[in-house]
């Protein structure tokens, strides 16, 4: 929506300057893989095909974690070099979350290619999972100065909180739609805030930490994030139903014909009125939504409201984040370029 505005332009530089910044290292810890599970992260990570030729697929991320890491550094008066285990950390375990969500999600496309699951089984995409976890993990571990203990300890406590997320996902597919047992919003937040929120929040954590900031900035920095993350995961979720493919990677309507209890859902069922009912009635009968079905039932969750709610949601968590920022005692050009890349976040569908 609207002309691309001058934020976007510095994002893309930003993003950009941090990728560099990290890639020698995050290239030297998938380096350090077995060599077949080393094939499938650099594949997952968009930087070879399935031939394991490299190239420029196009499919790389755009490496949000690793920028936060690095910021976060930079917001607290160190180098952002100091943050780099901390950012190649945030990717590892980002990748590896997405190679094992797409096999529970049963996603088939990831980033407009075959997701890593389908291109090389299931089993070598769950081993591939896991060594990109256990690298994220030693890397940090092996990060120079003081402050790798509590890095490493914040680092696990957000596997733990995201793989909590990860499970309260699954858990809500087997919820009814709307009435006794139905998911609350409170319940989504939180089951948002962390499979979702927990990594970036941790990503501008472990640069302040590792940064050598006080208790406290850390902690604001964390919040940030986390609403940061429900932003982000509401802008996921309108896109997961009405993201364009080309752009998104994924099919169409994805999330609604797994049945993923996502937030323009459940804004539009609890909202009342005609479609509301219509859509809760949809949902309840047990029919297959699929093809027109899909089409039907999104435009239903719009008329009830639900894809401007989500919108306003994650408006409230990027202010929220915003907000947050300007709490702690940040170096005040790397808490401005947070600041836009925060901004660009949302930019992804409106
Ligand atoms: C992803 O959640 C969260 C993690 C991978 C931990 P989703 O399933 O909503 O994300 P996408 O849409 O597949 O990226
Ligand atoms: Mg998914
Ligand atoms: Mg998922």
């Amino acid at each position: 929506m609207g002309a691309p505005r001058a934020h976007e332009a510095s994002a893309a530089l930003l993003l950009g300057r941090c990728r560099d910044r990290v890639r020698p290292a995050l290239v030297e810890a998938v380096g350090r893989l077995h060599p077949w599970t080393g094939e499938m992260a650099a594949y997952g990570l968009g930087w070879a095909d399935a031939a394991g030729t490299p190239g420029p697929g196009g499919s790389e991320g755009k490496g949000v974690r690793q920028a936060l890491a690095l910021l976060g550094a930079e917001a607290v008066g160190a180098d952002g070099a100091d943050a780099v285990p901390g950012a190649v950390a945030v990717e590892l375990v980002h990748t590896f979350s997405l190679l094992h969500d797409d096999i529970m999600d049963a996603d088939a496309l990831r980033r407009q290619r075959p997701a890593v699951w389908k291109t090389y089984g299931t089993g070598p995409a769950v081993l591939a999972g896991d060594a990109l976890l256990a690298q994220a993990v030693t890397t940090l571990a092996e990060a120079p100065g003081h402050q790798t203990a509590a890095a490493v300890r914040h680092l696990s406590h957000t596997l733990n909180t995201l793989v909590s997320g990860q499970a309260e996902d699954l858990r809500f597919e087997e919820r009814p739609w709307s009435g006794p047992g139905a998911v609350e919003p409170d319940e989504y937040r939180s089951m948002a805030e962390h499979k979702t929120g927990a990594l970036l929040g941790c990503a501008l954590a472990l640069g302040a930490i590792l940064g050598g900031a006080p208790d406290r900035t850390v902690a604001t920095l964390d919040r940030a994030g986390r609403h940061l993350g429900l932003a982000f995961q509401a802008v996921d979720d309108i896109l997961g139903i009405w993201g364009d493919p080309g752009v998104t990677g994924k099919p169409v309507h994805a999330d609604l014909r797994q049945g993923k209890k996502t937030a323009p859902v459940l804004i539009a069922l609890s909202a009342g009125g005609k479609a509301a009912h219509t859509l809760g009635a949809l949902l309840a009968s047990g029919t297959r939504i699929d093809g027109e079905n899909a089409e039907h039932a999104a435009a239903l969750v719009e008329e009830a409201g639900g894809r401007t709610g989500t919108r306003e949601e994650a408006r409230r968590h990027l202010d929220a984040a915003r907000h947050a920022l300007r709490e702690a005692p940040l170096r005040h050009s790397a808490a401005e370029e947070l600041d836009v890349l925060f901004a660009h976040l949302l930019d992804r569908t409106w």
